[in-house]
């Protein structure tokens, strides 16, 4: 991979010597994993590039060491999350470390000041370029607790943990009420027992817990590492069991299901990328008992239809509501 992003492309211009810095919550950037230094993220992709390139990853709940010459956050879409980093990178680096925040315009890193001030942390602009803006700050030490953040809310009668930067953060998504509406009209068609069921794209772990309360042996999947922690404390919330993964897609994942059930993917930070829902879709027969479902809900304008005929032949359609459309796919019996 060659791509140099925007932010990555103001950094380059930078006279920092970044050789052996932390880089928090990167994209996937070809400069950065040509370069030095260790990452610190939630995007599985991302951690497994740099360990590729031989380089030290650290998942985002697991804190980095602490002896780096500085950091360099890339700010996210969400500021809540945006403000989770900053406070573990007080947490985890010594008072005084260099930190670099850098992010694009029109992607909210003019609230960085603000943001920083609400944590009682100066910083100043170093430059701007390529629609980007990069800040100056220090880190200033925090007894402040980064798991503070984490909040239970609660739909369709369950006890939902969630963390900043998780899909839907504290509310149920449209889709997915929808989609929980569809099962409970249209159950999952299943013989035999036991009934494995397959989440893909957890998030907090809605889909998992009402699965699960439905009997079915779980295991829950999704890249980012918070909606993985944050779907084993809601299963725990709900005194409900399951497995949960962090995967791309199916990658980790061995064995057949009964159903696969989803609201999948169809943005990766701020850019629409499709490249998930079609490998869960082109790939689900591949994971699938005879007689298994895949059932999906998305947006009524996405291209699933062309993609379920292409994997299964044919689908139905079993909720639509103008916004989202429901669909169910059966895998023939051979
Ligand atoms: C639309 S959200 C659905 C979340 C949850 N199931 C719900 O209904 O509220 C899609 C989820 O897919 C995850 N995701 C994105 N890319 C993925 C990938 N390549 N493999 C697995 N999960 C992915 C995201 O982190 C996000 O949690």
């Amino acid at each position: 991979m060659t791509t140099q992003s925007p932010a990555c492309q103001l950094l380059a211009r930078q006279d920092a010597d970044y050789r052996g810095w932390l880089w928090v919550a990167p994209p996937r950037d070809g400069w950065l994993e040509s370069g030095e230094g260790l990452v610190w993220s939630a995007d599985l992709d991302v951690c497994a590039a740099w360990q590729r390139a031989g380089r030290p990853a650290y998942d985002a709940l697991t804190p980095p060491p602490s002896e780096v010459p500085g950091a360099v956050l890339f700010w996210p879409k969400s500021h809540a999350l945006g403000a989770w980093w900053v406070t573990a990178l007080n947490a985890a680096l010594p008072a005084g470390t260099p930190l670099q925040i850098v992010g694009e315009n029109q992607g909210g890193i003019k609230r960085v000041p603000k943001v920083l001030a609400s944590l009682d942390q100066a910083c100043r602009k170093l430059d701007t370029a390529r629609r980007c803006t990069l800040f100056a700050s220090r880190t200033v030490g925090s007894a402040r607790d980064s798991d503070a953040v984490w909040q239970t809310f609660t739909a369709e009668g369950l006890t939902l943990e969630s963390h900043p930067g998780v899909f839907g953060h504290g509310k149920l998504d449209d889709g997915t009420r929808l989609l929980l509406k569809a099962l409970a009209q249209s159950p999952l068609p299943a013989r035999g027992k036991p009934l494995r069921a397959l989440d893909v794209g957890c998030g907090d772990g809605v889909l998992s817990a009402w699965l699960a309360k439905q009997g079915y042996q779980v295991t829950a999947v999704d890249l980012n590492a918070f909606a993985v922690e944050a779907t084993r404390r809601t299963l725990a919330a709900n005194q409900l069991t399951g497995t949960v993964i962090q995967s791309d897609v199916y990658r980790q994942l061995e064995g057949t299901f009964e159903a696969i059930v989803s609201n999948p993917p169809f943005h990766q930070e701020r850019a629409i990328d499709y490249g998930p829902a079609e490998r869960l879709i082109r790939e689900a027969p591949a994971h699938l008992v005879g007689g298994g479902s895949l059932t999906l809900v998305a947006n009524a304008f996405l291209p699933y239809p062309e993609w379920l005929r292409a994997a299964f032949g044919d689908f139905e359609v079993l909720a639509d509501d103008r916004r989202f459309r429901v669909y169910r796919a059966i895998k023939a019996w051979r």
